[in-house]
């Protein structure tokens, strides 16, 4: 039976007031996202397929464990790891991505969405009784973890979230999976793809662009940031834990490690 709909005690407002959305996160609503899922883009469509893959066929026993969606958006990948995960804790803050998520995942049984700050994430997890937690950061989610900028250095609260994801997975012997666009592709790739969805992002703002640090930026404030090799190094140098797997493709890069003991 599906508990917690809403974790009693939480409330968004309260979320909100301790860190906030990022300006890039006030963009997104669930139809915009649609249009996201349903590009034309091929490499975005090849992107979603590889990440889904290695999210729900990477994880090994995977139908013991319980798979937390960090940044869940309106639900897109929800159905497939609630197929293979024992349960699915889905956290999401924008008020109508969670509208969204609620209504693509009322079916799920297995499934639980979560209307909080990721920052909450170990209170959530131990109101949740989570142990052994496997962590999915999909679809570049860290680049709009606070506010977006040109260099992994001034964007605190992405550092901090890593931070607070490898306290919580280390503690309890549990898994991340964390899936980002790499800064190469942006110029090849990201123009187009942002292009296919820029109702909801907006027209691209090429003063403010900066391909050598993997800056997208639109002229209504979107801002999205890919990868750096030197900043992937770094977010892998702090998840720390024992490497399981790296996809490196030529436009993402998907790390799963774990902290279990072998
Ligand atoms: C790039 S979207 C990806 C959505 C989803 N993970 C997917 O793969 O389809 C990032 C999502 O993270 C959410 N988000 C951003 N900051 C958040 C925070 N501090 N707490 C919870 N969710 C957040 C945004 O609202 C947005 O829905």
């Amino acid at each position: 039976m599906k508990v917690n709909k809403l974790v009693s005690g939480s409330s968004t407002t309260g979320a909100k007031q301790e860190a906030g959305l990022g300006a890039s996160s006030e963009h997104y609503t669930t139809a915009g996202y649609k249009t996201v899922e349903n590009s034309s883009n091929p490499s975005l469509q090849k992107y979603m397929a590889v990440e889904q893959e290695a999210i729900t066929s990477g994880v090994k026993d995977a139908g013991s464990k319980t798979f937390v969606d960090i940044g869940a958006g309106n639900g897109r990948i929800e159905e497939a790891m609630s197929r293979v995960a024992s349960k699915v804790v889905a956290i999401e803050l924008n008020d109508d991505m969670f509208k969204g998520l609620c209504e693509r995942t009322k079916l799920l049984p297995n499934v639980t969405p979560v209307h909080r700050n990721a920052h909450d994430l170990e209170n959530i997890l131990l109101e949740m009784g989570v142990q052994r937690p496997v962590l999915v950061l999909a679809q570049n989610t860290l680049a709009v973890i606070g506010d977006t900028c040109a260099d992994l250095d001034e964007m605190p609260e992405a550092r901090r979230l890593l931070e607070e994801m490898r306290a919580v997975a280390e503690r309890g012997g549990g898994e991340i999976v964390i899936s980002l666009l790499k800064q190469e592709a942006l110029e090849s790739m990201g123009v187009a793809m942002y292009g296919t969805f820029k109702d909801m992002v907006g027209e691209p703002d090429f003063e403010k662009m900066d391909y050598g640090a993997g800056l997208f930026a639109t002229k209504s404030g979107y801002q999205s940031k890919w990868w750096r090799p030197e900043e992937r190094e770094e977010i892998k140098r702090i998840l720390g834990g024992r490497v399981a797997t790296v996809l490196d493709g030529a436009n993402f890069w998907i790390l799963h490690v774990s902290y279990a003991d072998q």
